[in-house]
């Protein structure tokens, strides 16, 4: 069985990926400093798995555990989801976010380059288009200027990649650009574990349901879109998960000094208050939420084109918004 290795593998999308890898005959080895999830997770792993998965404990700019992890395994590639994310603390500590998320992917590179390691898939983001001019967005859609630190890890990741390709450095790479991950395990063994008051629209909404937060403020209404809230493309994580395995499968019929991108999104958007509507009709609980202003920065309508992931790499969403959220609050009810 062929050996992956998954940086940031015990977080939120790493960690569906290492069950889908696993139900696609691949073995996931997880790095993870935990700097944004828990041990548990990977005994949780093992309750989904049924063997626990491979763990090591520690930071991928640190290329003397990546030595170890090389030496005591073949790996026949790497999936690089290690990385800090919350664009807001971004624009506050900008060299936390270039460190880590630029650095880590650096000392990844040296560490394949070593190992002979030659395939890479690596978590984008759809933030790297900002608010197109034309929708849906293509991969060749234009990038904008980041708006945040975080944003720009993620264009110059890309941009690195691009440049090492060019190297003839021997790799080949997927960028995978995620727009808006959603969901759980439909076991709610796993989900999204969010640090803090959440930033993110679906937590928020499943910590209001709970009781957690007293009520959900929708960013402004007065948007043109089909009811004014902004629009979003919501992924589910596990259809997510999927594209992974379907990145490194094609890699492997491809040559040496490989690279592309692909959109990971459903093909279709819905406004932030479709989902507030949906997540009450799916789960029967009735949601306190109020209009508020606008947020600032807030990019007002995105959903991705799909049809480079569905035509190459044979990928395809099969769950529904209404199966993010019912299992989003699956999840959430074994937090509580
Ligand atoms: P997450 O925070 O849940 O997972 C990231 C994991 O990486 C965490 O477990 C964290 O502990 C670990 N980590 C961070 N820095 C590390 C380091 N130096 N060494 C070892 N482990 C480290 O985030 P996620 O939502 O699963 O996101 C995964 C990737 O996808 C990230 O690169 C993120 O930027 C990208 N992405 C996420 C979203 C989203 O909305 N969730 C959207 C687009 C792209
Ligand atoms: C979605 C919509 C909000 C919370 C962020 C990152 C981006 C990317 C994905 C990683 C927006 C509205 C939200 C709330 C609300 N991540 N909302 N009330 O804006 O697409 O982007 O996550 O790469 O980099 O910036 O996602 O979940 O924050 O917001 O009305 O309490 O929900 O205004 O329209 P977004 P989000």
């Amino acid at each position: 069985m062929k050996k992956i290795l998954i940086t940031g593998g015990a977080g939120y999308i790493g960690s569906h990926t290492a069950v889908v890898m696993a139900e696609a005959g691949l073995t996931p080895i997880i790095l993870d400093d935990l700097s944004n999830s828990s041990e548990s997770v990977i005994d949780r792993l093992e309750e989904i798995m049924g063997y626990k998965p491979i763990f090591y404990k520690g930071d991928c700019n640190d290329s003397s555990i990546l030595n170890q992890i090389g030496k005591e395994h073949q790996l026949a590639g790497v999936i690089h989801f290690a990385a800090f994310k919350a664009v807001g603390e971004s624009t506050q500590e900008p060299l936390k976010y270039y460190q880590n998320n630029l650095g880590s992917l650096m000392v990844l590179l040296d560490f394949m380059k070593k190992e002979g390691i030659q395939d890479l898939v690596f978590s984008s983001s759809c933030t790297v288009y900002g608010q197109p001019d034309v929708l849906p967005v293509t991969e060749t859609t234009p990038r904008k200027d980041a708006e945040s630190p975080y944003g720009n890890t993620k264009k110059v990741c890309e941009d690195i990649l691009v440049d090492y390709v060019k190297s003839k450095a021997g790799v080949r790479v997927i960028s995978l650009r995620y727009f808006n991950p959603v969901g759980a395990h439909p076991s709610a063994k796993i989900g999204e574990l969010p640090n803090g008051i959440p930033n993110n629209l679906v937590p928020f909404v499943t910590q209001t349901a709970a009781g957690l937060r007293n009520k959900l403020t929708v960013f402004g209404n007065d948007y043109d879109t089909s009811d004014g809230s902004c629009v979003r493309d919501f992924i589910h994580v596990m259809d997510l998960a999927d594209a992974h395995v379907k990145a490194l499968n094609y890699l492997g019929g491809q040559s040496a000094n490989f690279y592309d991108v692909f959109n990971v999104g459903t093909g279709h958007g819905n406004t932030v208050l479709e989902v507030v509507e949906t997540f009450e009709k799916v789960n029967q609980i009735t949601l306190n939420y109020e209009i508020g202003p606008k947020r600032p920065g807030d990019v007002v309508k995105i959903w991705a084109d799909t049809k480079k992931i569905n035509q190459i790499l044979g990928w395809f969403p099969k769950y529904s918004l209404e199966d993010s959220l019912r299992d989003s609050w699956n999840w959430q009810k074994t937090l509580n």
